[in-house]
């Protein structure tokens, strides 16, 4: 019988600890099936005085990550602090030092993915990272391993937890979004930082790395359309679903012919009738668009102790194949079949555009001419009764238009005298 294999936990909160709540119920599982045991040699945390719901011996606690980097029986790290600085530090000495990084940590990979990558190659050291996107869902191994024949027309995901059940719960009970957000913090789905989770952020992170894994170059975050679910109103969230459409926050990855990749990340009217649509809660899904495969959908929770500590263990157990048997990839590999991003200003969407306009005759005509004069055509419109802070509100559907010329038309019309307010612009896919 082969030993242990030794791991390293960067972080006990609410993956580590689940993490290490699971290696306990699963691990003879595990040995079934791979045919070795893991032994956790090593736990950092933060504070050594916190009071934990899971134990663990209090002999393995250490304030110090870098003791985990010194253990020469530790061949796993498993980083799950979160953060950036301290992880980039701790995962390159982990790599230097030969030991194999398992993390969670989608904000070091969207920052720093290509430095940390270049290194793992260099040192043959694998970097597993199925837990930091999507949660539970094994989209990570399925766009790197069982799609590796396909080249991708475009992917389309809900890939933060929390917002979406933020939205959800808005859109089904008319909830307002603190006590809301209070809860899926309560419930372990937020980031440290929850900000990252409303303002679009967390999810972008995520649709970095797919988009990076699925077209072989790391986008830059910078190249990236960021937009959160914070100037969503319950006002939005009806007219919407009074045009037959959700408001969900959106990742949409696609190369366009000329092999250009853009990314988006913003709050997305989509059609009640797409899948899509039904995803609620904490759940995530990712569609994926394959040049063989065709479409392939993916469905489950997308953050919270367990699920998360799901696609751990799988990383864990990938991580041991490797040791059994050293393989070239790391995780990632680098190609330059694309290599490019679309300038964000001339990506192309339809759009929703609500404004407060004065109720008085001739303000439609000007704001259709100044949507004219744009080269912006009207899909439609919709103005209900009732005055709101002295205007009203028109809700207008517009047809496809590149995003510069788009966003300059809406500051041209909050400029109208007649326009009252800020306009809120907002992307829809229709998945045409
Ligand atoms: P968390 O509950 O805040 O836990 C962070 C852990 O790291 C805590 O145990 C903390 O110690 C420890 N830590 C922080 N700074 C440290 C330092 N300087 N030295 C030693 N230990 C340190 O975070 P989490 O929700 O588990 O998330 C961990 C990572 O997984 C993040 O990168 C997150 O984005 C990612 N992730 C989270 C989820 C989720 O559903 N929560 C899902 C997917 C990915 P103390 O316990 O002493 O504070
Ligand atoms: N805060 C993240 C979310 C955790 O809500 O999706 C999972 O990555």
């Amino acid at each position: 019988m082969s030993k242990p294999i030794g791991i390293g936990l960067a972080g006990f909160g609410t993956v580590g600890a689940g993490v290490y709540k699971n290696l306990q119920r699963n691990g003879a599982l595990l040995e079934q099936r791979i045919g070795r045991t893991f032994e956790v040699k090593k736990i950092a945390v933060r504070d050594l005085s916190k009071a934990r719901d899971v134990q663990a011996p209090a002999s393995l606690f250490t304030s110090n990550p870098d003791e985990i980097l010194g253990d020469p029986s530790i061949q796993i790290v498993v980083e799950l602090m979160g953060g950036i600085d301290l992880p980039l530090a701790f995962v390159k000495k982990a790599i230097a030092a030969g030991k194999i990084v398992v993390t969670g940590n989608k904000a070091l990979l969207a920052e720093h993915g290509n430095e940390i990558f270049e290194l793992a190659r260099e040192k043959r050291v694998p970097v597993l990272y199925e837990a930091a996107v999507a949660g539970g869902i094994p989209i990570i191994k399925s766009v790197r391993e069982a799609f590796v024949g396909n080249r991708f027309e475009a992917i389309h995901g809900i890939l933060n937890g929390t917002s979406n059940y933020i939205l959800s719960r808005m859109t089904g009970e008319g909830l307002d979004f603190a006590p809301v957000l209070a809860e899926a913090q309560k419930l372990g789905y937020a980031e440290a930082d929850p900000a990252l989770d409303i303002n679009g952020w967390d999810a972008a992170h995520k649709a970095i790395i797919l988009a990076s894994l699925a077209y072989g170059f790391w986008i830059d975050p910078k190249d990236v359309l960021v937009e959160g679910i914070e100037k969503v109103t319950a006002a939005d969230i009806r007219f919407a679903e009074e045009l037959g459409y959700r408001i969900k926050l959106i990742a949409s990855i696609k190369a366009d012919e000329s092999g250009a990749i853009e990314v988006r990340v913003v709050p997305t009217l989509i059609p009640k009738s797409h899948v899509l649509a039904s995803v609620n809660g904490v759940f995530n899904a990712v569609a994926v668009k394959g040049d063989v495969v065709g479409e392939a959908l993916f469905y489950g929770r997308g953050a919270g102790q367990d699920p998360t500590s799901s696609s751990v263990l799988g990383d864990l157990a990938e991580a041991a194949a490797f040791l059994e048997s050293p393989r070239q990839s790391v995780g990632f590999t680098a190609h330059s079949l694309y290599g490019r991003s679309k300038p964000i200003d001339d990506t192309i969407s339809k759009y929703y555009l609500r404004l407060g306009v004065e109720d008085r005759p001739g303000v439609l005509a000007q704001i259709a001419g100044t949507l004219a004069k744009a080269d912006i055509g009207i899909l439609s419109v919709i103005q209900p009764e009732g005055l709101v802070d002295g205007s009203v509100p028109l809700i207008l559907t517009l047809h496809d238009a590149p995003f510069g010329p788009m966003k300059k038309t809406a500051q041209e019309l909050a400029s109208l005298p007649c326009v009252k307010g800020t306009p809120l612009l907002l992307h829809m896919e229709t998945f045409q």
